[in-house]
């Protein structure tokens, strides 16, 4: 019989999370979602679909929306995540999650991290968007639970824009 060969050492691959560096052992295959939750322990980030087509996911990349569950961690090396933890605190949270609160944008809130994630990209390229501009940057996030006209609302009033309340 023939001696198993050595198994090789996981190759070490450091990435920046809310602005905290971590060094990792793990195979760079691995999703970012998975280092997120199962390693760093950051749990606001959600599994949906797994395949890049609901949003429950989203983390900012280098100030983009990207799906954590279809990225690899050997993509993410040298790159900046923000994750919604990463967005605000409870006490100095993010105008965005001021703005959700104060609308009760979210029922169940599966969604509500990766929907955030989005708003936060759309309000940085575009501080002041148009409801035509918040309704596409939303078109990769889907809401079971029916949120969308307050998230919207919300969106607008994080961008200090008027909104109509919805009932
Ligand atoms: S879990 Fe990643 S997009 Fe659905
Ligand atoms: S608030 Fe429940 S899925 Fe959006």
């Amino acid at each position: 019989m023939m001696p198993a060969a050595p198994q090789q050492p996981l190759p070490s691959t450091c990435i920046t999370v809310n602005g905290q560096s971590h060094v990792l052992q793990v195979d760079g295959d691995t999703p970012l979602l998975t280092i997120l939750r199962n390693h760093l322990y950051l749990k606001g980030t959600h599994y949906g679909c797994g395949s890049n087509q609901c949003g429950a996911c989203f983390v900012l990349i280098d100030g983009f929306a990207v799906a954590s569950c279809d990225t690899p961690i050997w993509a993410v090396a040298g790159k900046s995540v923000t994750t919604v933890e990463g967005l605000g605190t409870p006490e100095q949270p993010h105008r965005l999650q001021e703005a959700f609160l104060a609308g009760q944008a979210a029922q169940c809130g599966y969604c509500t991290s990766g929907i955030l994630i989005s708003a936060a990209a759309l309000l940085s390229r575009n501080p002041h968007p148009a409801e035509a501009d918040i309704h596409q940057a939303l078109d990769r996030n889907l809401c079971r639970c029916g949120t969308h006209n307050r998230v919207v609302e919300a969106i607008l009033r994080a961008a200090g824009q008027p909104a109509p309340r919805t009932p």
